[in-house]
């Protein structure tokens, strides 16, 4: 059953008040980065590279998951990393979780701060990716969330495929609209549009996050867009342009999506992200020089792309320079 609670709009709310200015929010997705790769990387390695990130000022992290180890073994150390990485208070780590399960084993490392739903108006993809209908990721979105409130966590809701669908299941920019209105209802309040296999042209882009703003602008929406490298910047302008506030990407566009067809497209770079919103005169958050990451995370996704041999030593630039 869906519980429906009103919602209150305000426009002092601070969330709203993000949104009319220029300023955004940039999301590093490690996770998303990592989740693909065969080689198993080494715990204290992700520790490593998540501190790289903190302490290039890096505010939100989508670091973690915990889901099924038999569906993403690659995560399956995710209580591991954070107990040894333990962030600090004001960063924002984001634990993605597809089931109440997954959501009391984030709660429990004490620090994640929002739990990340990945919510679709695909059929094929949620039971895909996490086996359930429509109605069962709503039903399991209700129990994460109470979870969530009762601990003092966020919860930010990915609708995947919100930009065409690869499978042929039915797609609209208006059932792209109704989705978010439906987890509006949920009292959710943090909303990314995801194109996991980078399908959309910078057009479409433009015009799906337009038609969302249009209706919900007052809640936080963002976008998680998979790209060739050549058409990053445009699909970012495109968003930014459409109102869009809050961005995830990639140091180095690491992570290939396993459903595309195009081996080329992985995950937005970030670097690209903050040159490309720079231009358009987009307020950023201070961050540091990313030279150091960019150098780990090509040497990870060197070395972890396929099964390890298990014969070298797992050094990383990280490690000598920037523990
Ligand atoms: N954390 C750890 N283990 C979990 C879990 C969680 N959150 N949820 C389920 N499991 C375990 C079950 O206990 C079971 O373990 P067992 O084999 O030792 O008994 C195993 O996973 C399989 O669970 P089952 O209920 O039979 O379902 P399944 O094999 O169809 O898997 C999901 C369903 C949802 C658990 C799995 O598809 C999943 O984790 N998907 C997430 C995929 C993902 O992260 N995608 C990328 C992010 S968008
Ligand atoms: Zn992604």
């Amino acid at each position: 059953m869906i519980f429906i609670r009103p919602i209150t709009r305000s426009p002092n709310d601070p969330i709203s008040n993000v949104f009319m200015s220029d300023s955004v929010k940039l999301i590093e997705c490690p996770r998303d980065a990592w989740q693909g790769l065969k080689g198993q990387i080494p715990a204290d390695l992700k520790t490593n590279y998540l501190q790289a990130l903190i302490s290039a000022s890096f505010k939100h992290i989508d670091a973690v998951s915990f889901v099924s180890p038999n569906a993403i073994p690659q995560m399956a150390d995710s209580e591991q990393v954070l107990k040894e990485l333990a962030p600090p208070d004001d960063v924002e780590i984001i634990g993605i979780v597809v089931n109440e399960k997954g959501a009391q084993r984030a709660i429990a490392t004490e620090a994640v701060r929002t739990l990340g739903f990945p919510y679709s108006i695909s059929p094929t993809f949620l039971q895909n990716n996490q086996r359930q209908t429509l109605e069962d990721a709503i039903e399991e979105l209700e129990k994460i969330e109470k979870r969530a409130d009762d601990a003092g966590l966020d919860t930010v809701v990915y609708i995947s495929m919100a930009f065409g669908n690869p499978y042929g299941d039915d797609w609209s920019v208006d059932e792209v609209v109704a989705a978010v209105g439906l987890l509006e209802l949920q009292e959710i309040r943090m909303i990314s549009l995801a194109d996991t296999v980078g399908l959309a042209p910078p057009e479409k882009i433009q015009q799906i996050v337009s038609a969302v703003m249009a209706e919900y602008g007052y809640l936080e929406i963002g976008v998680h867009l998979h790209s060739r490298p050549d058409e990053a910047a445009a699909k970012i302008g495109a968003a930014f342009e459409a109102g869009c506030r809050r961005f995830d990407s990639a140091i180095g566009g690491l992570g290939g999506c396993p459903f595309a067809q195009d081996a080329l497209v992985g995950n937005i770079p970030t670097e690209v992200v903050i040159e490309t919103l720079r231009k358009q005169g987009a307020q950023l958050p201070p961050l540091k020089p990313l030279d150091a990451l960019l150098k780990a995370t090509s040497e990870i996704g060197a070395r972890y792309k396929s099964q390890p041999h298990n014969n070298g030593d797992a050094t990383n630039s990280l490690e000598r320079t920037n523990n």
